[in-house]
């Protein structure tokens, strides 16, 4: 005859087993050891000395160039407090960032359908800093991040402008860091500025610089070697050549036309000149080259920068 204590408790394991295994195996899934060679979401952060050089536009115009070229992009917008990637693709996003940190959405329901297969993460503007987060919303953002590592070639991240702690975390935190920079004297020198910090809390970052609206190819020339120059002297510290975008009245009609200016106006010289930076640039298969590229590296130089809440270790 069967106990009968034992077998209402061993009903309830099974019942429990049941509910909790999906999550459990969500988990593991998470965790599972990555191969050398495996593909992996490539984490790019864009970013600035000087507000206003063209971040965001180059975001979303990049994002394009690698939808065309067939590349599953994800674009997040850290520029939290003026999140506005969404007016460049001239879309209304009714959730964002926020939901998930609150914890009333997953990522997935917030993800919105951008051109060419990309999809886009909508900044919160109701948070300011994510060092001000919780440390359970820390950890619910992080552990929803980390399931993009099998969604997308490439995670794109646009910051704010300036050198404050969250525009340095996410640079810290990314496989590669483009700094935006414009010919003007300003710009320049707060290039310097971004590279300088980054250069000094993560000497093995790397760094390319992309020259905005150059009134010629020397122009860009003579201020990528100026920033290389200054950067070995005195930062002993290599940055790359991203290569240049001239400047382009199409930029500003396709901004006013809220439609990024691949789709706008693709043979305009600017959008010409980005996908040459694509094709140069971004040919290189997106695969696990270090144990901490990619999402999981990401999540895990995040929770540390961050500090308290993630769990992505
Ligand atoms: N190559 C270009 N040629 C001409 N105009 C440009 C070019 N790139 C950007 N712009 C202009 O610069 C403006 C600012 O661009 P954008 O919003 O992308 O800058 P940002 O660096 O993201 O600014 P913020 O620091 O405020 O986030 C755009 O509205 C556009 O009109
Ligand atoms: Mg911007």
């Amino acid at each position: 005859m069967s106990d009968p204590v034992v077998k209402p408790l061993d009903s309830l394991v099974a019942e429990t087993r049941r509910q909790i295994q999906p999550y459990v195996f969500r988990r593991l899934e998470a965790r599972r050891p990555r191969q050398p060679g495996a593909k992996i979401a490539h984490t790019i952060t864009v970013s600035s000395g000087k507000g206003g050089v063209g971040k965001t536009n180059i975001v979303a115009n990049l994002a394009i160039a690698l939808g065309q070229a067939n590349r599953r992009v994800i674009i997040l917008d850290a520029d939290l407090g003026l999140a506005n990637i969404d007016v460049v693709f001239g879309i209304r996003p009714k959730r964002n960032l926020t939901d998930v940190i609150n914890g009333t959405h997953s990522l997935d329901e917030i993800l919105i359908p951008g051109p060419c297969g990309i999809q886009i993460i909508a900044g919160g503007s109701g948070i300011s800093e994510l060092a001000h987060l919780s440390p359970e919303q820390a950890r619910r953002l992080f552990d929803q991040l980390r399931f993009l590592e099998d969604k997308a070639d490439y995670l794109l991240i646009d910051t704010g402008a300036g050198i404050n702690q969250n525009v340095i975390r996410f640079c810290l935190a990314a496989d590669r860091i483009i700094v935006v920079t414009t010919p003007e004297p300003t710009a320049l020198a707060d290039a310097y500025g971004i590279i300088k910090v980054i250069s000094q809390s993560r000497p093995t970052s790397h760094v390319s610089v992309l020259v905005n609206r150059a009134e010629s190819e020397a122009e860009a020339t003579f201020i990528q070697e100026r920033l290389e120059t200054v950067a070995r002297d005195f930062l002993k510290f290599p940055v790359h050549r991203l290569g240049y975008l001239p400047n382009d009245p199409n930029m500003y009609l396709a901004v006013r036309q809220q439609t990024p200016l691949l789709l706008f106006s693709p043979m305009s010289p600017a959008a010409t000149r980005l996908r040459a930076i694509v094709s140069e640039a971004f040919h290189e298969a997106v695969t696990v080259t270090a144990p901490k590229s990619g999402i999981e590296g990401f999540l895990e130089r995040l929770t540390e920068l961050f500090g308290g809440g993630g769990s992505a270790a």
